[in-house]
């Protein structure tokens, strides 16, 4: 069973993407971006099937749950996601995300996710309407919208991605759902950060931004200060 952290957090959150960490030293560079004020700590998990690209998995998971105490953000770039919720959650995942497009029965692997403990959360890819999340907005803790095409970091944030943000966080009000949180992924920097939280977001994952600077603490800090 995964511990069931406590949700929504209190206030905006900063998640580094750890595929942009150094592997050779992944303990040691999620430990430095920790220190430097990170929230969360962001698992790109891909397939080489749903997305162009494969990275890590459940013993990446395993190990990091092994050296830190961190929110653990497990974002499942998979098809059919539901074969592997448990396995993550097991794993240390404090919250599973899998994506719209690439779950048969999204309703269930929702079910299957917050039975394990875990907090649940859904992802549209930037061309997915916010219809598909109609029947399933309140079973979910968490909405992570792509604002890049999912499979690398290091893209450039899609500007249609701010539309989509705003519109979310009008229906999330609408519905007397203000306690589910609006991720955002992909081509967040301390350019843009300020006008995604303005849209609504208030969990940000941030990759190259991140472990791409030369001072962790400056980069998150200065992303910080546009909150
Ligand atoms: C897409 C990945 C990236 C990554 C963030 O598959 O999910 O969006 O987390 O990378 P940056 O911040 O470098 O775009
Ligand atoms: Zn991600």
């Amino acid at each position: 069973m995964a511990r069931t952290i406590p949700f929504p957090p209190a206030g905006p959150i900063i998640a580094p993407s750890i595929l942009s960490a150094d592997f050779v030293r992944l303990a040691d560079d999620c430990g430095a971006v920790l220190d430097a004020g990170a929230d969360w700590l962001h698992v790109d998990v891909r397939d080489g099937h749903y997305v162009p690209n494969i990275t890590i998995g459940i013993p990446v998971v395993e190990a990091l749950r092994g050296c830190t105490q961190a929110v653990l953000d497990v974002h499942l770039m998979i098809t059919e996601p539901i074969r592997f919720v448990e396995d993550f959650a097991a794993a240390g995942a404090d919250i599973v995300t899998v994506h719209v497009e690439a779950a048969t029965h999204l309703h269930r692997t929702v079910q299957a996710i917050k039975a394990t403990g875990a907090r649940a959360g859904v992802s549209l890819n930037p061309a997915t309407p916010l219809q598909s999340l109609d029947y399933i907005l309140e079973d979910v803790d968490m909405v992570l919208l792509m604002t890049v095409n999912p499979g690398f970091g290091g893209q450039s944030f899609i500007p249609s991605a701010l539309r989509k943000i705003a519109a979310l966080r009008a229906t999330l009000a609408e519905r007397g759902l203000d306690h589910v949180v609006i991720e955002v992924d992909g081509g967040v920097k301390i350019n843009n950060i300020g006008q995604i939280h303005a849209a609504g977001a208030r969990a940000f994952v941030a990759g190259s931004a991140i472990f791409g600077a030369e001072d962790y603490k400056q980069a998150i800090d200065a992303m910080r200060q546009q909150l």
